[in-house]
Order: structure tokens, then C-alpha cells, then sequence
């Protein structure tokens, strides 16, 4: 019989470690749903101690999500995991995923612990995790840096405590896939009660090779866990990516017989959605979700894909999405089927006031652009996610000259604590006079650390969407806006981005 591969994913607790990667409450419940509409399995939902809002957002995804496996993460005590069930409960099926360091190097610098001491934490932790839930993960943080005698003992202790998932990190991301692959069997191979848990690969892309170690992990080494995330999003160079990991496995089934429970189809959505939500852009060239994923122009490829498709293509596009990226609504879609293409994008609006000032947005786009994407959609709803009542700033209105030999004027009218205030400013260009202007009410003084622009639906006419990070008393945050225009794409953004600046809560950090 074929082994199933379970998929965890972390995008919404790893992944949201990213700098500037942070999400509200709604915006992680939507993409908590489209997770679920692409059948994962586990859906590690956040680190319920870290933050109220952390708390609060674990809570609305237990509630709502019914398919899928909801987790938290917590540290190895005993308020961490309280918490942590505290906000799963009411959930389908709950799983509380707790840690601790076990290298040297964590264990005597960052937690200042004799191994010993670890060992009978990790003890306790899941005794504890396992009273509150059925289904407890432990993590070793740091497993592949860790001395593999102690590792063991800490394994086998944490399985008879009752540990139904074990997963072995590369944290750092410095593992070799073949290296990693004999790690985790080895590990197998000593823990004696090994056969009571299913093992689990957790690997960083440091050096470039998360998927790769994480797939030795499972041939090699008979893991039969993957943990990954959407776009391969995570803190330095990310996680391993979900839509990598599952087309590999799909698409080598006759190496890998695995089945995986994932729907290949929503992948693309999910794509897009995480990067809308967060501003961190797919690069052209990623496999699966990349804009030229499945794109053939060199004449040969062309010439070989039209006599037969198999010529130059392992995967079709449409399975993983693509063909389902159709044009569907316009200046003439009613309300009904406005609503009934958000219900299917995974949109879930709370009111029908809600419902009712998307709808006005969308019209005034139609009015503007005469083909309405998904992907517009989208945009126009991550929009309508970030800004609340409760938001610092506005944007009203905006008006910029510029010409060949002229300095750039902008002069934009945006909400200040419910105010209008407008400010005028000059600049090297149209969208530097505008961000200046605003500037001159705002008085952030916040440093620009990126500032990109990335077209929605590939042409001209297209909306542009502009992804604004700033930095500030060391907090990082991500704004995203999107308009036909994109001098008002970049004022949205640089105004979403100050929204998140003067809102956002401290948290504590998982792994500091
Ligand atoms: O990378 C890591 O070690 C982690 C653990 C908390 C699982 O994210
Ligand atoms: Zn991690």
C-alpha cells in the first residue's frame, strides 16, 4: 500500500516570521481557507503566546476551518502550551506543536540549559501538551546542528511522553540533502520507539536547498511529514515551498510513491494570495507559480511543445492552476456575481456592508479597467482587508505633474486621525513627490527598505501593484496597494504601510 505524505503547512506562523511579513486576523482567516480549499492537512495557524493578536487570529481559524488539522505552535512551558490550547479549542482536530533547542550551541547560548535540563523540559512539555490535546508535535529546534546520541534520548523520551509527531528541523538551513536524508534515518533507525511517531522534515533555504534536503528527508530518510509554506515564504531565505514539494512528489510518483492529499489545483490561488496579502513578490523563474513557470519561448520549445506537449513539459499548467486564472467579471456583473466570485476565490466578508463597499470599489474599477481579473479581485479585497475604521491614515485623493525637464509635483489628500489634511512636495519622480507629500503630514520619518512595482495581469492596462517596506525603530512591515494608476498604487501602499507601523504589537519572537 502507498504511504501518505502529510502537509503542514506554516505559512502562517514560519512564513509570517518573514520581516514585513505580518497579516491581520482576516487576512490570515482567508488564507487559512484557501489552505483548506487546497487540502492540506496541518495548518499551523501561529504561536498563540506570542501576542493577543497571534491568540485571537489561532481562535478564528480553529472556529472556522473544519477539513484541515489546526496547530499551534508554543515553546516548552507550561503557559506557552495553555495558550496555545486555549485558542484551538472548539477546533475540528487540534494539535499543539511544542519545542525546544536541543544543539549545543542553542542550548548554552540562547537557553542557558544543560542538556539535562532540556531533556526533562522536553519531558514535561509534552506530558503537558498531551493532557490538553490528542495530537501533540515536538520539535527539536536545531536537530541537524544537535549531537545525535542526546537527540535520540530526547526523541525517545518525548515519544513516550506521548508525542504523536516528531519533527527534526534544519533551522539554520544547513543541512546537504544526502547528509540530511541519512540524519533522519539514522535517527529512525536508533530511537527505539521510533515506529509510535511520524517523522517530519522542517527545513530552512539558507543555502538554496530546503525542497531538496526536505525530499531526502522523505526518500532517504522515511519521513513522512513535510513542513512548508506558500511560495517558499519565510524568515532569511524562507522555508521549504509547498508547491514544490507537492509537484515533485506528483510528478515523480514512480520514485517517490507517495500519495499526497493536496488539490494540486488551488495551488496558483494560494500563490497569489499570500503574495498579495504580503507583498512578497514571486520572482518570474519559481517553479510551479512563477509567472514564466510554464511559459515557452524559445522557438524549439515552441516547435517541440506544438508537435507534442510532453516534448519540454513534465507538469501542465492547468493542474496546478493556471487555466483557472480566467477573466470574469465587468462593468455590467451585478452584485450577485460579485459575491458569488468572491465565495469562490475563498473571500469571506463578514457583512453585507462589507460586501456592499467591496462591490462599490470593484464598479469603480470596472468604470476605470474593462477586463476584471481574479487576481484585481484580489488585490481589491487585500486592499479592503488592510484598511479599517480604526486606521491612523486615509488615502482621499491625489494629483501629480510631471514633465521632460520639470521637477515632479505631487499633492495628495489623505484622512489623519479623521481629519483631511493635504500636503504638496517635489521629487526626483511622480511617485517620489507623492510619498514626500504625504510624508510632510505623516512626519514618520521612516526609512524605505523596498519599493516594488509589479503589473496584475501582465499588460498595460493592467493594475499596478506596489509593495512599500519600511523600516522604523527596528520593526519592518510590508504595504501593498494596487490601482490602475500606479502613482495611487504607491500612495495606497506607502499609507497601508504606515497603518501597519503605528498598529502593529510587539511580539515575542518563537526562536529568540
Ligand atoms: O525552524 C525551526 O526550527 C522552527 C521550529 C520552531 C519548528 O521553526
Ligand atoms: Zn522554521
Amino acid at each position: 500500500m502507498t504511504d501518505k505524505l502529510v502537509i503542514f503547512d506554516t505559512t502562517l506562523r514560519d512564513g509570517e516570521q518573514s520581516p514585513g511579513a505580518s497579516m491581520t486576523r482576516d487576512e490570515k482567516l482567508r488564507i487559512a481557507r484557501q489552505l483548506e480549499r487546497l487540502k492540506v492537512d496541518v495548518i499551523e495557524a501561529g504561536f498563540a503566546a506570542s501576542s493577543n493578536g497571534d491568540f485571537e487570529c489561532i481562535q478564528a481559524i480553529a472556529k472556522h476551518i473544519k477539513d484541515s488539522t489546526v496547530c499551534s505552535l508554543s515553546r516548552a512551558n507550561d503557559r506557552d502550551i495553555s495558550r496555545a490550547a486555549d485558542a484551538l479549542q472548539g477546533a475540528s482536530r487540534a494539535r499543539i506543536h511544542t519545542f525546544i533547542a536541543t544543539s549545543p550551541v542553542h542550548m548554552e547560548k540562547k537557553l542557558r540549559m544543560t542538556p539535562a535540563q532540556v531533556l526533562e523540559q522536553a519531558k514535561l512539555a509534552v506530558r503537558f501538551a498531551r493532557n490538553r490535546v490528542a495530537d501533540v508535535e515536538f520539535s527539536a529546534e536545531d536537530a541537524y546542528r544537535s549531537e545525535e546520541d542526546f537527540l535520540c534520548r530526547v526523541i525517545e523520551a518525548a515519544i513516550n511522553e506521548g508525542a504523536t509527531t516528531i519533527n527534526v528541523p534544519d533551522t539554520v538551513g544547513y543541512a546537504i540533502p544526502e547528509l540530511y536524508g541519512n540524519f533522519i534515518r539514522s535517527l529512525r533507525q536508533r530511537v527505539p520507539n521510533s515506529d509510535k511517531a511520524i517523522w517530519s522534515v522542517h527545513c530552512h533555504n539558507d543555502l538554496g536547498m530546503a525542497v531538496a534536503n526536505s525530499l531526502a528527508g522523505v526518500k532517504i530518510g522515511g519521513a513522512r511529514q513535510v513542513e512548508c509554506t506558500i511560495n517558499g515564504l519565510g524568515e532569511r531565505a524562507g522555508n521549504c515551498s509547498l508547491e514544490e514539494v507537492v509537484m515533485a512528489i506528483r510528478t515523480r510518483r514512480d520514485y517517490f510513491d507517495l500519495d499526497v492529499g493536496v488539490d494540486a489545483s488551488q495551488i496558483l490561488a494560494a500563490s497569489r494570495m499570500v503574495s498579495q496579502t504580503t507583498g512578497f513578490v514571486v520572482q518570474p523563474n519559481k517553479a510551479i507559480v512563477g509567472a514564466n513557470a510554464f511559459a515557452h519561448t524559445a522557438g524549439i520549445h515552441q516547435d517541440g511543445i506544438m508537435k507534442a506537449r510532453d516534448t519540454y513539459e513534465i507538469m501542465r499548467a492547468e493542474d496546478v492552476g493556471w487555466s483557472a486564472n480566467k477573466m470574469i467579471l465587468g462593468k455590467l456583473s451585478g452584485r450577485n456575481a460579485f459575491k458569488q466570485r468572491l465565495q469562490e476565490l475563498g473571500v469571506q466578508m463578514d457583512s453585507e456592508a462589507e460586501v456592499n463597499l467591496a462591490f462599490a470599489k470593484f464598479k469603480d474599477l470596472a468604470d476605470r479597467k474593462s477586463e476584471i481579473f481574479d487576481e484585481d479581485i484580489l488585490a481589491l479585497v487585500s486592499e479592503e482587508s488592510v484598511q479599517h475604521g480604526s486606521d491612523r491614515y486615509g488615502f482621499v485623493s491625489l494629483s501629480q505633474h510631471s514633465e521632460t525637464g520639470e521637477l515632479p509635483q505631487a499633492t495628495v489628500v489623505i484622512t489623519m486621525d479623521g481629519k483631511e489634511v493635504s500636503g504638496q512636495a517635489n521629487g526626483n519622480g511622480p511617485v517620489d513627490a507623492s510619498l514626500k507629500a504625504i510624508e510632510t503630514n505623516a512626519k514618520s520619518g521612516s526609512e524605505m527598505v523596498l519599493y516594488s512595482v509589479n503589473a496584475i495581469s501582465g499588460s498595460t492596462e493592467s493594475q499596478g501593484e506596489v509593495t512599500v517596506r519600511l523600516q522604523n525603530s527596528g520593526r519592518i512591515v510590508n504595504g501593498v496597494g494596487a490601482d490602475p494608476d500606479i502613482v495611487v498604487a504607491s500612495a495606497k501602499a506607502y499609507i497601508s504601510a504606515l497603518n501597519k507601523l503605528s498598529s502593529q504589537v510587539d511580539r515575542v519572537a518563537a526562536q529568540g
